[in-house]
């Protein structure tokens, strides 16, 4: 917990003595701007409540919206509020990311915390301290401790509200729905949405954008948006299992409630509110935590060709993993994952996460001599624990299972929680099984125990099923990706496939809360096409499929950032198609500088990322079902300097659903200022890589 406000808010206690513990009359007004003037955001104590509205370029984004916070037991802050101090600062900083879409960040905001009192009941103080920076806003709220607030507290409700007008564009995904993060974005007019997940992104009848979501999620439950009027959402905190929302004690504070503000989409993109509003690493030195990419035996389960499970088509062998070490060795590929490689596989283990075993692997398969040949080819196992959502059993063995994998050179972790929302198992001290939600603060706090655990011994986590990402990576930089969204698996099994738009979409939404490990870069698209490899493993339906050109595949290494990114399909399909393979193997997975170009929310988007250890810049535009003209200016090379740009571009007649592997690749040479030109077929993309001339 930081103190460090406890002098403001000390000030602030002596100047609402000095009101003599009533609220004046007249309602007081402050406002803090972003640094640029454009953002301002107007705090208010009008009618003895307290409230905020945001506004960008004098246009109103979030009219005047409630804050407040109550509890089950103790006297709350939703009325007789009066503003009773306030301070301000600003701060104009750069530091530097271990790994991450750019290796430095600005933090460049002003500050304004306003604490406010009560008058009906017991005295008592609460701080809103808000950040406005050029691209948005945060606010969140600190508790002091004090006489008002002792003991355990439970709160029922935060009442932050969020007006963002009836007629304005939302794309969002449902909060309350079994499939946790995992839906085709919906859109509409926020006035007829019920409930959603953040990061949710909003548009204006003007133009502007904007994005609500939350940064610094620790100790406290996840908020989603829950309609309290047309036009209006409220803060809904996840609850415990017959509980409250969260569970605390004073002093404590919210997370940060985030407002990003841009007048084009892609402002929404580049922006770093969401790192800038977490607290600065914890771990030390963090040079254990690798970046990079990894294949691994994965997609096969998905596409039916392996199993999980024991038998004859048992995937995680000894003899099947060296054969993916050998071609990740061989195509410099750092990370080999296995899956279904421990006892608890067998039977529906959906249902049954407590027989997951974390530290006895199947009998056919070695992971001692695993561990050892990969590190002899300069690969590493990536490690797994599907846990199904059955966190007593997980967590009791959490530590030896960690002690394994650190034993045989495991470096990184991929967790899953797979259960339906509102499933997860937690076993109290009292005994009984009781069912929370992914998104809880049960799990928020499960979560940082795993990666607290993990970073003990060096070892990364890439969570699946995981809570959304909050920006936590800058704090725990060995939390470096998640799931969270609907990933290439949906493709092999999913009803429905992931659309055309579903990446152009991610890029505005579910992007915006961090990385994903979306697992790109699938080479045969019609994979339930083919044959099956055992009678009793029949394939799945063959509409489930990437509904996307082989170009857009190469460009998802680029438009989606993850650390670790997995080139997922099967060694074969890559030995299949060695030219378009040749761009998987050259594109970075860590970065020197990130630039959204250009995009349209759930249209298109392009990006420019410029790699960390190559220093060469590579570009990757996908569009939705439209073929599309871009012309994208190469600004972001060095002015009037000549590269190499090897481009992978859809072939003239190209098309996701009929001709998918219609692909050109050519190099050309192109100056630094120049506008590239190019087409896009219908669910197409362009994956280049510039190379400055004299290397
Ligand atoms: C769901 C995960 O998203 C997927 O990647 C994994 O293969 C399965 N669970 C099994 O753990």
């Amino acid at each position: 917990m930081t103190k460090h406000w406890t002098p403001m808010i000390a000030a602030a206690v002596v100047a609402w003595a000095a009101l003599g513990g009533a609220a004046p009359l007249s309602a007081e007004t402050l406002e803090v701007t972003s640094p640029d003037g454009k953002i301002t955001v107007t705090v208010s104590d009008d009618n003895g409540q307290a409230t905020y509205a945001v506004r960008f370029e004098g246009e109103e984004v979030i009219a005047p919206s409630k804050l407040g916070m109550i509890f089950a037991e103790h006297p709350g802050f939703e009325r007789g509020l009066a503003i009773a101090g306030a301070t301000r600062t600003s701060k104009d900083s750069t530091w530097e990311q271990p790994w991450g879409e750019r290796r430095l960040v600005r933090d460049k905001h002003n500050e304004l915390a306003v604490t406010f009192g009560a008058d009906r009941g017991p005295t008592r103080q609460m701080t809103v301290r808000f950040r406005a920076f050029d691209t948005g806003i945060g606010f969140r709220y600190e508790l002091p401790e004090q006489a008002a607030l002792q003991g355990d507290i439970a709160i029922v409700d935060e009442r932050t509200q969020f007006s963002v007008g009836e007629k304005t564009t939302i794309w969002y995904t449902p909060s309350d729905e079994f499939n946790r993060y995992e839906y085709v974005t919906r859109t509409g007019a926020a006035g007829q949405v019920d409930d959603a997940h953040t990061p949710a992104t909003f548009r204006k009848d003007s133009g502007i954008h904007f994005s609500i979501h939350e940064a610094a999620l620790v100790d406290y439950s996840s908020m989603s948006l829950g309609a309290l009027r047309p036009g209006t959402f409220e803060a809904r905190l996840r609850n415990w299992s017959g509980g409250p929302k969260v569970k605390t004690k004073a002093p404590f504070q919210s997370p940060w409630r985030t407002i990003q503000v841009a007048r084009e989409a892609v402002g929404l993109i580049n922006s770093d509110i969401i790192l800038n509003l977490n607290e600065p690493n914890q771990l030390g030195d963090v040079s254990w935590v690798e970046p990079g990419k990894y294949v691994g035996i994965w997609w096969a389960m998905h596409i039916n060709d392996r199993t999980w499970g024991s038998g004859p088509i048992h995937g995680a062998t000894t003899a099947e993993t060296k054969r993916y070490i050998d071609f990740a060795a061989e195509h410099g590929f750092k990370g080999v994952l296995v899956e279904g490689w421990n006892i608890g596989w067998d039977g529906d283990w959906f249902n049954n996460g407590d027989l997951f075993r974390f530290t006895e692997p199947m009998p056919d398969f070695d992971l001692a001599e695993l561990g050892r040949y990969a590190q002899s080819k300069g690969v590493r196992l990536i490690g797994h624990h599907e846990t199904s959502a059955n966190i007593a059993n997980y967590e009791s063995q959490l530590e030896a299972a960690f002690d394994l994998y650190k034993s045989v050179g495991v470096r990184q972790v991929k967790t899953g929680y797979v259960a339906d929302a509102g499933d997860v198992v937690r076993v109290d001290d009292k005994g009984p099984r009781r069912y929370e939600w992914h998104d809880s603060q049960f799990m928020v706090d499960h979560h940082l125990r795993v990666v607290k655990e993990a970073a003990k011994r060096q070892i990364s986590i890439n969570a699946h099923e995981p809570v959304k990402d909050t920006g936590l990576r800058r704090t725990y930089p060995n939390w470096m990706t998640r799931e969270g969204g609907r990933g290439m698996e949906f493709n092999a099994w999913g009803t429905p496939p992931n659309p055309p738009s579903h990446v152009p979409m991610l890029a505005f939404t579910r992007m915006l809360a961090g990385p994903m490990d979306f697992t790109p870069g699938i080479f045969d698209l019609k994979p339930n096409e083919r044959p099956p490899v055992r009678a009793d493993v029949p394939r799945g339906d063959p509409s489930n499929r990437p509904q996307t050109t082989l170009a857009k595949q190469l460009a998802l290494y680029v438009v989606l950032y993850s650390p670790l990114q997995m080139a997922a399909d099967l060694p074969e399909n890559y030995k299949a198609r060695p030219e378009a393979f040749q761009f998987i193997k050259d594109v970075e997975a860590d970065w020197e500088q990130s630039i959204a170009l250009a995009g349209e929310v759930g249209e298109y988007v392009a990006f420019a990322r410029q790699g960390r250890t190559s220093k060469e810049w590579f570009l990757g535009a996908v569009t939705d079902e439209s073929p599309r003209d871009l012309s994208l200016p190469l600004s972001f090379l060095e002015q009037g300097k000549q590269y190499r740009a090897q481009i992978y571009r859809d072939g003239p007649d190209a098309h996701w659903d009929t001709n998918p592997y219609a692909m050109v690749i050519e190099e050309t040479v192109v100056t630094g200022g120049d506008t590239f030109a190019v087409r896009l077929a219908a669910s197409g993309g362009v994956a280049v890589r510039f190379i400055p001339f004299g290397r």
